[in-house]
């Protein structure tokens, strides 16, 4: 009887002991790690980020935690993100460039890197290059809008607005189309982004990367594969109605791709993951910016003297115009920098053994990039903890560009959409400054600008006014 207890006793801690992760030889140090679980209690879910801050102190720039079974490698501060992310001189190394592959949370299918899409790539320059129409139709919906509601006095709620501003721009470079903003098929995919979006911000992502598994347990998190199911039956549709009228050379969106390496099925879920990245992403950036130059006046009148100054004359803004604006464009810059958008970019995998700071890291190890170290990082900014456009502006009151302005990240893997985005801030900003003044309503209180923490950060909903400059 007493044998079989210690037995059994030895047969668990052998079972313990090598369910516990380990780190391989030289690996990057970090907190000890229990069995299956591996590093999950040392963070409070709902908010990790002070727990973190504290690991970083411990243990330095370059650490690691396991989040589950395998382990992650933790990057902070402009000196390691560059070294990490940098084209190494064979393969990218930190990039699942190579073949490599994603695994999306969210679609239960893995992604291929979308990179390999050149069909893509091509497509958001050729729109970018010839087609302002793209983003001057609905930004100019957009003002026709802002402007009915102003004329109203009432007090407006940007949340929504950007939001619709946002995802009409992607329904155009992805199904060709911009809608009203009471049409069907856009607030049905909207809501769905929305649903997907928060979902993929909550607590739930992470063990669901972690334990696959428990994705068929009735969760919370339930709900979402739902929404991903409504969108892409919406696109599927909108997919065969572009196979009637398509010519082919002749792509009019995303959804006219003829790429024979996409599936019916990637297509869709590329399409559906596009909407996504490129909806809350801008949305939220605008959101920080209106709080941010509602709660600065000077700075937002400053803006408005020199777009006055540079469009005199002009009917509309065009991207070029913005060499002339180096203030606006110093504010543009200085509010992504503030905003944090991404924080934690997108979780990168090695594509195989490598090092990095002088340690060791095997493929298939994940890469979190913190890019707020990166983005407020003293020494690397002239101020780098308050909202100062002087963050990108030289003596001479010229634009320039700091190394550590990576809110897109860096590396061969950096946004696709990085161009389009920028387009999108600049256009919709000045075309909105120009026309409008922003205020803060009185009764609102002071403004709170901490942030929702998510895989994309949102200010707290907030209040403005707006009256009309002309
Ligand atoms: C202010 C707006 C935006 C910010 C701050 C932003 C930021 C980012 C970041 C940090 C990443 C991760 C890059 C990495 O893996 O290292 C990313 C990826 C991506 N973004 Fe954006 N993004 C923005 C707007 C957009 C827009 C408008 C689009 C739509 C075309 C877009 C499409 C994508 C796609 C498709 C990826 C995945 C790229 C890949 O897996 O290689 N983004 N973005
Ligand atoms: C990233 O850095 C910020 C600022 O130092 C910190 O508050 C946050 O907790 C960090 N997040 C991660 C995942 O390391
Ligand atoms: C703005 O108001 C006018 C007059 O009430 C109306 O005709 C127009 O459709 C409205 N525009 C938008 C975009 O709501
Ligand atoms: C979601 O949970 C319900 C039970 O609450 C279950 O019947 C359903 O199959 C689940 N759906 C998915 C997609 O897992």
């Amino acid at each position: 009887m007493f044998l079989s207890l210690v037995l059994l006793g030895l047969c668990i801690c052998f079972i313990i002991l090598h369910l516990t992760p380990r780190r391989p030889k030289n690996f990057p140090p970090g907190p000890p790690v229990l069995p299956i679980l591996g590093n999950i209690l040392h963070l409070n879910l709902k908010n990790p980020l002070e727990d973190f801050e504290k690991l970083r102190k411990s243990y330095g720039n370059v650490y690691s935690l396991f989040l589950g079974p395998r382990p992650s490698v933790v990057i902070n501060g402009v000196k390691a993100m560059k070294e990490a992310m940098r084209p190494g001189k064979t393969v990218p190394r930190f990039t699942a460039q190579s073949g490599g592959k994603r695994f999306c949370t969210l679609c239960n299918i893995v992604l291929e890197h979308r990179r390999k899409s050149a069909v893509l790539q091509m497509f958001l320059q050729w729109k970018q290059l010839t087609d302002c129409d793209v983003l001057c139709s609905c930004t100019m919906l957009f003002c026709a809008i802002v402007s009915n509601i102003s004329f109203t006095g009432k007090t407006l709620t940007p949340q929504i607005m950007f939001h619709n501003v946002a995802s009409n721009i992607m329904c155009q470079v992805v199904f060709g189309t911009r809608y009203e903003y009471d049409d069907e098929f856009i607030t049905t995919i909207v809501q769905s982004a929305i649903e997907i979006t928060k979902a993929a911000n909550g607590p739930w992502t992470t063990l669901y990367s972690s334990f696959p598994w428990i994705r068929k347990l009735p969760l919370p998190f339930n709900k979402s594969f739902k929404a991903v199911k409504r969108c892409s039956d919406l696109v599927l549709q909108s997919l065969n109605e572009h196979k009637k009228t398509r010519v082919p050379g002749e792509p009019r969106d995303f959804l006219d791709s003829e790429d024979s390496t996409f599936s019916e099925d990637k297509l869709i879920f590329t399409a559906i993951d596009l909407m996504i990245a490129g909806t809350d992403t801008t949305s939220n950036t605008l959101l920080t910016a209106f709080l941010y130059l509602i709660n600065h006046p000077h700075i937002q009148e400053r803006c408005q003297q020199e777009i006055d100054r540079v469009l005199e004359g002009k009917d509309q803004v065009c991207f070029d115009d913005r060499h002339q604006m180096p203030y606006v464009q110093a504010v543009i810059h200085e509010v992504q920098r503030i905003a944090n958008t991404v924080p934690l970019s997108v979780f990168h995998c090695t594509t195989k053994d490598t090092e990095l700071a002088g340690y060791s890291i095997p493929k298939g190890t994940r890469i979190i990039q913190n890019l707020t170290t990166v983005l407020k990082e003293e020494g690397q900014w002239k101020y780098p903890h308050e909202f100062n456009p002087g963050n990108f502006l030289n003596d001479q009151g010229e634009f320039v560009k700091p190394d550590a302005f990576m809110p897109f990240s860096a590396g061969p893997r950096v946004c696709l959409g990085e161009g389009l985005a920028r387009m999108e801030l600049f256009l919709i900003m000045v075309t909105l400054l120009r026309k409008f003044k922003f205020i803060w309503p009185e009764d609102t209180g002071e403004p709170d600008y901490t942030p929702v923490f998510g895989i994309t950060m949102t200010p707290k909903p907030y209040p403005m006014k707006v009256q009309h400059r002309l």
